[in-house]
């Protein structure tokens, strides 16, 4: 018999090693728009419409959740207007993208310290979160206001009073640990889009053992092709995790 279309998907998705979880460092909003003369907001503002293009493709490219370095901790220190307009973002996007996400069946979760927002932002991301709860396709998962060691002291402070309290023992394992993290998954694939070559304070646990793709591509230019390209390179990769190769 002639391999038929079908039977070509068939034996692409049965050979073909999709990323479970796959982070990304969205970087290079503010360049991209510099080399456009633009404010480097103009970039913000393009990096967001590249998360529902980014989300959709993933979902169907099978990944089971997409974590999404939205604010860093250390973002704070950006000049007024911008962290301003950063705090509005979500609001924009959930304003144009929700019905989508819902039609789409995709589950939106954060990871991070919401409280020090403004109670606007913090309103519309727990509304979309409530909201997209049930749908059981891919989790978007937005790190926002996230820092990975801020994230380790909190679990350890947590399991610290735990024990104190006499609630567990002290008897913690990595598998135990990871459950207090803000994103307990471990990380099969890291993304950095924009050339910068560090982990930036990202996911520190959750990397230990993903493979790292760094692009150039700026995130505002970052696509369906960009996407795949890393899933393809992910897909050629020996990962060994400190055994051998089979
Ligand atoms: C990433 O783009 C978005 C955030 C950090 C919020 P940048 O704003 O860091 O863009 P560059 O790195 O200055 O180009
Ligand atoms: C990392 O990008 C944080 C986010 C993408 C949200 P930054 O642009 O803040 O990182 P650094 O300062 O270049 O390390
Ligand atoms: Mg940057």
């Amino acid at each position: 018999m002639s391999k038929s279309k079908l039977d070509l998907d068939f034996f692409k998705k049965e050979v073909y090693m999709a990323p479970k979880t796959v982070a990304i460092i969205m970087d290079g909003n503010g360049r991209w728009a510099k080399q456009r003369g633009l404010p480097r907001t103009a970039g913000h503002k393009k990096g967001a419409d590249t998360i529902r293009t980014v989300a959709l493709a993933a979902q169907d490219m099978g990944i089971q959740k997409l974590i999404l370095y939205a604010f860093s901790t250390e973002n704070w220190k950006r000049p007024e207007d911008e962290v301003s307009y950063l705090c509005k973002l979500p609001g924009l996007f959930f304003n144009k993208f929700i019905n989508e996400l819902m039609e789409k069946n995709i589950q939106v979760t954060f990871a991070g310290e919401l409280e020090k927002f403004p109670k606007a932002t913090q309103d519309v991301i727990n509304k979309a979160v409530n909201m997209t709860s049930k749908n059981t396709g891919l989790e978007l998962c937005l790190a926002i206001n996230y820092g990975s060691r801020r994230e380790m002291l909190l679990s350890i402070k947590k399991y610290a009073d735990e024990v104190a309290s006499g609630k567990r023992e002290n008897d913690l394992t990595e598998e135990e640990f990871s459950k207090y993290l803000f994103v307990p998954e471990d990380i099969d694939l890291m993304i950095r889009t924009s050339g910068e070559l560090r982990i930036s304070n990202y996911l520190l646990w959750q990397l230990a053992y993903a493979e790292l793709i760094f692009t150039p591509v700026a995130w505002p230019d970052f696509d369906e092709k960009a996407l795949k390209d890393c899933l393809d390179e992910f897909a050629s990769r020996d990962r060994r995790f400190g055994g051998l190769t089979s």
